[in-house]
């Protein structure tokens, strides 16, 4: 168990965690301390609420909340928190992250989460949005980040293309 997270990543299902995989590895890149729970808006709705209402006291700077289907968790955890909400929205198993995505990106007026892509791409990119707002009063972190890019960057361009036949 981490004992410092500044980033806590809330998933609606231990079936997600293998999407969400990717936005833990992308922190631990980083070096950025997280810890990952397993709390749902409709199973465990107590536990969301007290989790998301003592994030703050506890020394978490962001959460991120991915869940699937109708997926209120992050909206729940937003209404529970002033802390920076990211949303990344989980493939379902019968419109394919749809439904997460517009249950996500669809809040009302006055309890705003960010709501990021379906799915891996979704899990790596709300890790790099945290390290970014981490960056801003951090200058190693944000040193870090522009290696990240950069590296990127040069393996983008590096790439070749098969000739034809
Ligand atoms: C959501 O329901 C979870 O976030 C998950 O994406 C989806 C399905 O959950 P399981 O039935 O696999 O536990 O709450």
């Amino acid at each position: 168990m981490v004992t410092n997270p500044l980033v806590g990543i809330v998933m609606g299902s231990d079936s997600d965690w293998p999407v969400l995989r990717a936005c833990a590895e992308t922190l631990k890149r980083f070096a950025i301390p997280y810890e990952a729970r397993v709390l749902s808006a409709h199973r465990t709705p107590d536990a969301a609420l007290d989790y998301a209402a003592s994030a703050q006291e506890r020394g978490i700077k962001v959460l991120i909340g991915a869940a699937g289907g109708a997926a209120h968790l992050a909206g729940v955890l937003a209404a529970k928190s002033q802390l920076p909400v990211l949303a990344v929205p989980m493939p379902s198993k019968h419109l394919q992250g749809l439904d997460s995505l517009l249950a996500m990106v669809q809040m009302p007026g006055g309890i705003p989460v960010a709501t990021f892509a379906i799915g891996e791409a979704g899990a790596i990119n709300a890790a790099l949005f945290s390290v970014a707002m981490l960056a801003l009063s951090d200058n190693e972190l944000a040193a870090k980040l522009r290696e990240f890019r950069a590296d990127q960057c040069a393996k983008v361009l590096a790439k070749t293309l098969p000739d034809l036949p």
